[in-house]
């Protein structure tokens, strides 16, 4: 095999916001596109990956060769997500997950009352910290948007989810989240390595090329 070959591996990938209901008609989210995750699910199909990719809410196309599961909350995306990674060879957590959802969402519409109502908000389960922590489980891969500090708490995060590899990017006032260029800081035990400036779809390549060589290093 060439170094980085991922013919007929298995690949999950989460992609994209959740949503997080509120009442029967509002939800909290955040400015995820989704289209690094769809990038990477794309460059992991071309490369003869199998390739499952599960989606928050986007307007995106489904890459060519992909199979998609569509989610809406962490929740949901938490078990289709440790459904699939029990079989996978790699596993690359590109979803914006939210930390919180809503204790007890309303079955109907809110109305507005005298005094705005109060949020009580829960923690969501750590969908790639529970994956790192699969005995005989895949190569884990994480991501981190961060507004500062990038490198340090990219580092915190590798340790902390016991991660094998973790890929962070600035985001903020017109970089990372709704922008079509991206630098990434991807950063592993022994290692790290700059990629880009450039388009989601070409560092999705790259990054799955180091992926690769990171992968059978590993094993
Ligand atoms: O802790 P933080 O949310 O910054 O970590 C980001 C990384 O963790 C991303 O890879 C993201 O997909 C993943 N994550 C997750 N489940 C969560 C929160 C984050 O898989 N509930």
């Amino acid at each position: 095999t060439v170094p980085g070959d991922l013919a007929g591996r298995a690949v999950v990938i989460t992609a994209g916001p959740t949503r997080e209901p509120i009442d029967a008609v509002r939800f909290i989210a955040n400015r995820s596109s989704g289209r690094m995750g769809f990038a990477i699910a794309a460059a992991a199909a071309a490369a003869g990956a199998r390739v499952i990719l599960v989606a928050g809410p986007t307007a995106l196309a489904t890459p060519p060769g992909v199979t998609r599961i569509d989610v809406e909350t962490a929740v949901e995306m938490h078990a289709a997500a440790l459904h699939h990674a029990a079989d996978s060879d790699l596993f690359i957590a590109a979803a914006a997950v939210a930390d919180y959802r809503v204790a007890a969402p309303a079955d109907h519409k809110v109305r507005k009352a005298d005094a705005p109502p109060a949020l009580e908000l829960v923690p969501n389960p750590d969908i790639v910290r529970e994956v790192a922590a699969m005995a005989d489980g895949p190569f884990t891969v994480g991501f981190a948007a961060e507004t500062h500090d990038v490198i340090d708490h990219a580092r915190d995060k590798l340790t902390a989810k016991d991660l094998d590899m973790i890929a962070a990017n600035q985001v903020g006032a017109g970089l990372g989240f709704e922008v079509g260029e991206n630098t990434l800081e991807v950063i592993w035990p022994t290692g790290r390595k700059t990629l880009g400036p450039m388009t989601k779809e070409r560092l999705g390549e790259a990054l799955l090329a180091l992926i690769g060589e990171r992968f059978h290093a590993a094993r």
